[in-house]
């Protein structure tokens, strides 16, 4: 480890990301009773321009009206290339009860987007008295996002959560597909005439991790489009959790259980994991730094990946 030590990210549950549009109020207390760990009311892409207002208006009304239990809510509000995000920070802070978590910033593109909001935030936090601090989360889905990404990551204290969005993303970088994540018909590799399929958002996912991690955020995967494909969604919601993502998002209420169990440790992995911290608990007492788990090497680096699995499964557990 550097002689700057790696923050631990926030400590609560980011399985499953449930967004509903802040137009569409029949949904919220579906949404409400629903297992998903975060809910992200919409003010964005998913709203009409003229519905902007009546939409922060009904999520305004929502954030005290429902009981939204022990989920962390957050509100996504419009970019900063539009005239409506001022208004949504300044009514959400000023009208909104204490129950308000988070405050989603999308297409991010340098770490000034988040000052601006921040600047804001700040302001009317103390000049309404507001107790509680609202947290911020970030979708990178611009070329300037994955580009500056680690500025962004350090950009605010109040930053909790980063996630990918695929299909802003893919425009913004002028990519070949209306796809929203998943695999892409055309990004194959050829080995003798056979096609093998290759994951063009690996990249800027591992990106994202390392920025998130290097900074004590949770790096989360963003939306997958096609909800027909339960296994093109477990696929893509695996190879995130591999690379260290913490959870992804759903946009249609049968991709929640989907994604917890994928970012849930599987009792298998957690019972594996302890196995390894005793046969090096074993290893450390009789002075050694390696010993051999099932055929294979473990030492000092495997009791710290095996940590992360168990303290991952803990974290999940108590807060159920
Ligand atoms: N949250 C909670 N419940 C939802 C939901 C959501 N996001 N989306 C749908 N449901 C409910 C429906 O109301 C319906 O409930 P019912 O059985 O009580 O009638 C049930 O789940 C089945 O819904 P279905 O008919 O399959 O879907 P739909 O046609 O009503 O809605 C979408 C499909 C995609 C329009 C809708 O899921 C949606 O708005 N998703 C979120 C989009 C969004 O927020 N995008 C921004 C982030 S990318
Ligand atoms: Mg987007």
């Amino acid at each position: 480890m550097s002689f700057r030590l790696q923050p631990t990210a926030p400590s609560r549950p980011n399985r499953c990301q449930l967004f509903g549009p802040g137009s569409n109020t029949k949904l919220f207390e579906k949404m409400a009773a629903s297992s998903a760990d975060v809910i992200n009311l919409d003010l964005e892409d998913s709203v009409a321009p003229t519905d902007k207002d009546i939409a922060r208006a009904n999520v305004i009304n929502a954030i005290s009206d429902v009981d939204w239990g022990n989920k962390t809510l957050s509100v996504r509000i419009n970019s900063l290339d539009t005239p409506y995000w001022y208004r949504d920070v300044v009514d959400l802070l000023e009208q909104a009860g204490d129950r308000l978590d988070q405050i989603m910033i999308p297409k991010v593109g340098c770490a000034e987007d988040v000052y601006a909001v921040d600047a804001l935030v700040t302001a009317i936090e103390t000049a309404k008295g507001r107790s509680k601090k609202i947290a911020f989360e970030v979708i990178i889905e611009s070329a300037a996002g994955i580009a500056h990404v680690e500025d962004i990551a350090a950009s605010s204290p109040r930053l909790e959560a980063m996630s990918l969005g695929a299909a802003d993303f893919a425009a913004s970088m002028g990519m070949q597909t209306t796809g929203i994540g998943g695999t892409q018909e055309n990004y194959y590799m050829l080995r003798e005439g056979v096609q093998h399929w290759s994951d063009p958002w690996h990249w800027a996912q591992a990106a994202i991790v390392a920025a998130c991690r290097t900074h004590g955020i949770l790096p989360v995967d963003g939306p997958f489009g096609d909800f027909s494909d339960d296994d093109g969604y477990i696929a893509q919601a695996k190879r995130s959790a591999t690379l260290g993502m913490v959870g992804k998002w759903a946009i249609h209420p049968k991709q929640i259980a989907l994604a917890n169990d994928v970012f849930t440790p599987s009792d298998d992995a957690v019972s594996e994991a302890r196995e390894i911290l005793a046969a090096m608990e074993h290893a450390k007492a009789n002075g050694e730094g390696a010993t051999v788990y099932k055929g294979r090497l473990v030492d000092i680096a495997s009791i710290k990946q095996a940590e992360v699995i168990v303290s991952q499964a803990e974290m999940i557990a108590s807060n159920q």
